[in-house]
């Protein structure tokens, strides 16, 4: 309890403090003007959170927390202008403040909206003791991992400790489109259960925290995270937890890698038993370096990767690199992910992937052509599991696309992470490709058969051996259609006619080359989101749709399909 809770309980008793406490306007004074766009706003701190009203189309406002003249905090917001799409909370207990100066900076030019002192924001700036994340949402999925509020892309720093999951992501909880980087984490017990904590590693001098990994170093007993430091020039720093993840401590000499590269990001560490060092990879431009340690603080580097290799369309971001098995064999090759923006093969972002081998120095590839490990729309920034058990390499993807991740059509919360999906390879035509197959998980969440379409199901579709076709529509028209092509042997799906005014760069027909006959598929829907996948784990593709009113009508032609309920 604070002072003001203390002294107002002594003086009104415990019940009305509490109804007086709940919400007071937090302001008992106007903003003081500084400049035409620079204004002064002082808090009595009351309650833990200062929730702060956000619109989405108003340019940013920098807030500087200011503590005794010390700056405590700095995010950027789009504070309300003259209207509020959603409140977002920040947290000023924290500090330890009695009272905090806010140092505010509208950028941009708001000169059609009048004088800074009339802006909804200085009247909606509210002080609570909870902040409510009960959905509002109609699109949000029922058993994908999405953040509680707030924006979200890459899942980061993914590993499997003592029967828990952690994901880590990059998330902004001050407002649902991109900005304010730092980690957000969620663990689950079975990868589709998901529980929120606090951000894990939060923006400091070196700057905001930028995609990265996790290592269980088993002899130390203890996690390492490695992130980018995106301040100035863009640095890669680590972070050590003691208690399994759930807090970490940053390393006091970071960065501990830094480079004349101005795009150098994302770096993937993993132990290589076969060297008996570990390894990282990183993004460096539209290459992949990658490096060798021996206690994760010293790295040497080693090599580069993918000048000739690939698509080069855009830049080279969220590596991964893994030993895998070839299905139905002994062969193992060493698979290098390599997540591509823009490039990607419908537009925008996608994740490639090469086989070959790799001697804990060097990666030679031994694929000629671009490949890609999912060919819908909306699958960005897939990194896999580190100690993930039985060997499995599980993989989450962000389901969404920098051309119009910024405008899907929510607003308590943006984006959510795909499936998990296990990783493999499998021969074709003398090749080496990469499987995806949802995880088993997903087996036992399966309900009932059902005969009405829900919004959250999953569609088994025994094929026929011949073309099929599979639409979902509703009452007003939408609809998605999926196509299995027999004779030129591909997979498609077309959202066209989906809901798609947000962007121009959402309508699409996606295609995928199917390697080898589909005999089953397994397609998992869940409000805004349509993964479809040869059962065998042979294609995969994923993609948003934003029907105005829920698809209530499955036809299929040349297949057999079954709904499931999706018990949580
Ligand atoms: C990929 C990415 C990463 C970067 C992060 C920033 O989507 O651009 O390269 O670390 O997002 O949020």
């Amino acid at each position: 309890m604070n002072n003001t809770a203390k002294h107002l309980t002594a003086i009104l008793g415990a019940a009305l403090a509490a109804a007086l406490l709940t919400a007071v306007p937090a302001l008992a004074q106007n903003p003081q003007q500084l400049g035409k766009n620079h204004a002064h706003q002082r808090v009595a701190v009351s309650h833990r959170y200062l929730l702060l009203p956000v619109q989405d189309r108003e340019d940013l406002a920098t807030i500087v927390v200011l503590s005794d003249n010390r700056q405590v905090q700095s995010i950027n917001v789009r504070l309300a202008v003259d209207k509020v799409d959603y409140f977002v909370p920040l947290d000023i207990e924290r500090f330890g403040a009695e009272s905090l100066l806010l140092d505010i900076t509208f950028h941009g030019d708001r000169r059609y909206t009048g004088a800074m002192k009339d802006f909804i924001c200085w009247k909606e700036m509210t002080q609570t003791e909870t902040f409510d994340t009960a959905n509002r949402e109609a699109f949000r999925p029922q058993y994908h991992h999405t953040p509680s509020y707030g924006w979200m892309n890459d899942p980061n720093g993914m590993f499997y400790k003592d029967g828990v999951y952690h994901l880590f992501y990059q998330w902004n909880p001050y407002g649902s489109m991109w900005e304010n980087m730092n980690w957000g984490h969620a663990t689950s017990t079975d990868l589709i259960h998901w529980e929120e904590h606090p951000a894990a590693i939060e923006a400091d001098a070196l700057g905001t925290i930028f995609s990265g990994s996790c290592v269980v170093d088993k002899k130390n007993n203890r996690v390492v995270a490695f992130y980018t430091s995106d301040g100035r020039s863009q640095v890669q720093s680590m972070a050590i937890s003691k208690d399994g993840g759930k807090t970490f401590v940053k390393y006091a000499d970071n960065p501990i890698l830094v480079s004349n590269q101005p795009d150098f990001r994302d770096p993937k560490a993993f132990w290589n038993p076969e060297i008996q060092k570990w390894n990282l990879i990183l993004a460096a431009g539209d290459e992949m370096w990658i490096y060798s340690s021996d206690n994760l603080v010293d790295w040497t580097f080693e090599s580069t990767f993918g000048k000739e290799y690939g698509n080069h369309e855009g830049v080279w971001e969220c590596p991964d690199l893994m030993k895998l098995q070839v299905r139905g064999t002994d062969k193992q090759k060493w698979m290098l992910i390599c997540n591509i923006n823009p490039g990607g093969p419908f537009g925008g972002s996608a994740t490639q992937y090469f086989i070959g081998e790799f001697d804990g120095h060097k990666f030679t590839c031994e694929q000629k052509d671009t490949r890609w490990m999912d060919y819908g729309k909306d699958h960005y920034a897939t990194v896999t599991f580190d100690n993930a058990p039985d060997g499995r390499k599980i993989a989450l993807a962000w389901m969404s696309n920098w051309q119009y991740a910024n405008q899907v059509p929510t607003k308590q919360f943006r984006s959510a992470n795909s499936v998990p999906r296990d990783l493999d390879l499998f021969e074709y035509n003398g090749e080496i490709y990469c499987g995806v197959t949802p995880s088993r998980e997903l087996r036992a969440i399966r309900g009932n058969a059902v005969k009405k379409l829900p919004q959250a199901c999953e569609i088994v579709i025994d094929l026929k051996g011949g073309p099929a076709e599979i639409t979902l529509s509703n009452p007003i028209g939408e609809q998605v259609v999926m196509q299995y092509d027999t004779e030129n042997r591909t997979f498609s799906m077309d959202r066209t006619r989906s809901y798609v005014s947000f962007s121009e760069s959402f309508p699409c027909v996606t295609v995928a080359p199917v390697r080898g006959e589909m005999k089953q598929l397994r397609l998992f829907l869940d409000n805004c989101s349509i993964e479809a996948f040869d059962a065998e784990g042979r294609m995969a593709m994923t993609n948003l749709v934003f029907p105005s009113q829920p698809y209530n009508s499955l036809k299929v032609t040349g297949g057999k399909a079954t709904i499931y309920e999706i018990t949580k």
